[in-house]
């Protein structure tokens, strides 16, 4: 398993491009089940993740061409409606393919997800909406088998805001017959992103990236061209780089607009953040302020970016606070960091973070793709060598992560593992 080896010190200078965004990519990837004839998805990211979901979509019977930032899906000869353990134990986020199999086929069997390192995750709120949109929703040896005829449009509440859940919905609802209200929906970005492509497929979806969504359902939608929205939490983890080194970088393509609280906390913590034309530069002239975070929703401080801001934390001068209030266990980062000097205590889902630590660098392993991120942050601003093992957790979601790095200064380098 690849690492990456980084020798901490260097400020970051230059641009960064922002890649699109991967939590907006797969839930639209699952949408072109929803209609036969050709898609194309454009600023797609060369990640793990995307290419987890194309050989998903080929085992349920597309024919996928992946050439990155572009990927073409179109319909195969058959399909077979069944989502299996292999393919969805790599990655969560297929059972998104639920909604469009059942809507569209009458028929579903997906593997459920289980949980990862960061929780449980279950999914009882999709399959609480696809049960009232009129599936018959069983069970059986870790499947879920969803039957349905034709699903019919009603209301579904959800008792908590879940964005796979809130999308696997939205793409049910789309061929559902008749009207369908979410409530308590997610108003991340990346749900208002797939409320787009549904409307440019045929479906009439309003208030996407509000907590009620309304999707009139069509008996027959179309394929779509569309370029993906560009990734916030990407943007907002090489801020945090660009921060933590006492850098000076312009990121272009960076969604500032989706970054609210990112971006409020960053300028509380000493951080200078202005737009320059659709570009984004960061600098931080001097120390850096504690910060009390607590992670929510949209448009609440989020979950994604608080590994990050917690390496932040552990070089500014004070004491922070940090609440997990999405995951139960989001702080796999911080023994690795603890190892590296970081003064981190926590308790259940909080922690308390005493700066400044002077770092040093060290062997840390990769947990979540997140916590990876962070990890890496901290090889940035550590003194001496740093190895960030496992780093496929990382290649989930970033795109050559240490080749942007070096672009902009970094002493960051990937180790191939010579065993493969
Ligand atoms: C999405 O995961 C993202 N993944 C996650 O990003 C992100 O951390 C998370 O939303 C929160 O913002 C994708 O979009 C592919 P949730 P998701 O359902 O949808 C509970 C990354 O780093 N819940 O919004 O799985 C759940 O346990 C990944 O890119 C239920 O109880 O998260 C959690 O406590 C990691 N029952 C809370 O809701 C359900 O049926 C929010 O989870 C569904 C969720």
């Amino acid at each position: 398993m690849d690492s990456i080896r980084i020798i901490g010190g260097k400020r970051l200078s230059g641009n960064i491009k922002v890649s699109g965004a991967k939590n907006a990519a797969l839930p639209i990837l699952c949408a072109t089940l929803l209609s036969d004839g050709e898609s194309l998805l454009r600023n797609v990211p060369k990640l793990r993740d995307i290419e987890t979901t194309s050989a998903l979509l080929r085992f349920l019977g597309r024919n996928v061409d992946v050439a990155a930032p572009e990927v073409k899906v179109h319909a195969g000869a058959q399909v077979r409606p069944e989502a299996p353990y292999e393919l969805v134990k790599q990655m969560r986020a297929s059972v998104m393919v639920l909604g469009p199999l059942v809507a569209r086929f009458g028929k579903a069997k997906v593997s459920l997800p289980g949980g990862c390192q960061i929780g449980s995750r279950p999914v009882d709120q999709h399959l609480m909406g696809l049960e009232k949109l009129g599936a018959t929703i069983t069970l059986e040896r870790g499947y879920v088998i969803a039957t349905a005829p034709r699903l019919r449009g009603c209301e579904i509440v959800f008792d908590m805001p879940t964005v796979t859940g809130t999308e696997n919905l939205m793409m049910a609802a789309a061929l559902a017959k008749g009207r369908t209200t979410l409530v308590n929906s997610a108003k991340e970005p990346e749900v208002e992103e797939l409320g787009r492509v549904l409307n440019k497929m045929g479906a009439r979806v309003t208030g996407a990236g509000t907590d009620v969504i309304e999707i009139e359902g069509r008996d027959e939608l179309a394929p779509f061209d569309h370029a993906i929205i560009a990734d916030r939490i990407e943007a907002g983890t090489y801020m945090v780089a660009a921060a933590a080194t006492g850098g000076d970088v312009l990121l272009e393509n960076a969604p500032l607009e989706d970054l609210g609280s990112t971006v409020a906390a960053l300028k509380k913590m000493g951080v200078e953040i202005s737009r320059e034309g659709n570009a984004v530069r960061i600098r931080r002239p001097g120390a850096l302020q504690p910060i009390d975070l607590s992670t929510e929703p949209h448009p609440g401080f989020p979950t994604d970016m608080q590994a990050q801001m917690m390496v932040l934390s552990c070089i500014a001068e004070g004491t922070s606070t940090i609440l997990e209030n999405i995951f139960e266990n989001r702080f796999m980062h911080v023994p690795e960091l603890v190892r590296m000097g970081a003064d981190i205590h926590t308790e259940g889902n909080h922690a308390t973070v005493k700066g400044p630590a002077k770092l040093q660098g060290a062997n840390v392993m990769a947990t979540d793709l997140r916590a990876s991120a962070s990890l890496v942050i901290a090889g940035l601003v550590a003194e001496g060598e740093t190895n960030v093992l496992r780093v496929y957790h990382l290649d989930r979601g970033y795109e050559h992560m240490e080749e942007k790095l070096s672009a902009v200064g970094a002493n960051a380098v990937r180790v191939q593992d010579q065993h493969g």
